[in-house]
């Protein structure tokens, strides 16, 4: 059993001072996870942590990090190992979006968007999955989107970002079949927080937008079941159906006339 000396397992939840990496926070933290909270915002942090630990009783760490430098899931890793903390299941959530014609978007905040949505993803899954594979049992929860299921106009490096989420992930979780670490990708549609405040997304009808309490219950579930890739709600779900048995040129047509539509 992997253990923190305390019965307990820890959770690392990346992108948890809001949105769907909060509430899946308190979903893990209800079921008696301990818990090391990520995000930029150490005041977020410190108060979700407070509320947790006087809730449920469980040990809540904080790591305040900026995962688009460099090196931070590197010290991030080492951190938590210097501090005795074992990760026994680690939530990729954290991610950013930029809408717009990819022209008109800044280089640098592109480039930040794939460190956090990819790279910062990709380094925390290889450094946490070591110890993991030593001790033959772990899970991985990575956070994509339906959007990772075709191009989108206006949202081209995100869809992309996520479309990496979704391949990587998914391809993961077959090479560690049989080895005890299940992988999950979890495919939200849109969803009511802070991401898609003031973007067209945001502007939809609200039957179309799921709550990020519903879309992290599933999660959840997903990744205690070791599901390898689950889309959040039935609408979504219906959708991607959809979307994947349409020619690729269908797809494109399909997003230029959205991208049209929007920007007139
Ligand atoms: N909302 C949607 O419609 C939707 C749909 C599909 C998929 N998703 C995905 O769901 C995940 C969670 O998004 P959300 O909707 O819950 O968004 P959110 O409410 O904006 O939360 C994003 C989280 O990521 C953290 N974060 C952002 N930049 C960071 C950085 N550089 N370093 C460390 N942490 C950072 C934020 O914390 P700080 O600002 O404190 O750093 C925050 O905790 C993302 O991967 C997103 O792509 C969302």
């Amino acid at each position: 059993m992997s253990r923190n000396g305390n019965g307990r397992q820890c959770a690392l939840v990346t992108g948890a001072s809001g949105g769907i990496g909060l509430e899946l926070a308190r979903i893990l933290a209800e079921n008696q996870f301990d818990l090391v909270l990520l995000a930029r915002s150490r005041d977020k942090l410190q108060a979700l942590a407070g509320e947790l630990k006087a809730a449920h009783g469980i040990n809540v760490t904080i790591a305040p990090a900026d995962l688009s430098e460099p090196n931070a899931a590197q010290a991030v890793f080492e951190a938590l190992n210097g501090g005795g903390v074992q990760v026994d299941l680690l939530v990729n959530n954290a991610g950013l979006l930029h809408e717009g014609q990819f022209s008109a978007i800044d280089l640098d905040q592109q480039l930040q968007l794939l460190q956090v949505n990819v790279v910062a993803m990709t380094a925390l899954t290889y450094l946490f999955l070591s110890p993991m594979l030593e001790r033959k049992r772990g899970r991985i929860l990575n956070v994509a989107s339906v959007a990772s299921f075709m191009p989108v106009p206006n949202l081209a490096v995100y869809a992309a970002s996520k479309a990496y989420v979704r391949s990587f992930g998914d391809a993961l979780s077959q090479e560690l079949s049989g080895t005890g670490i299940t992988v999950t990708t979890l495919c939200p549609g849109v969803t009511d927080t802070a991401l898609v405040e003031g973007t067209d997304l945001g502007s939809l009808p609200s039957v179309m937008i799921m709550d990020p309490k519903s879309v992290a219950q599933e999660g959840y579930r997903a990744c205690m079941a070791g599901t390898p890739v689950h889309v959040a709600g039935i609408a979504n779900e219906l959708a991607v159906q959809w979307i994947r048995y349409q020619p690729s040129w269908l797809m494109r047509a399909v997003g230029g006339l959205l991208n049209k539509s929007r920007s007139t």
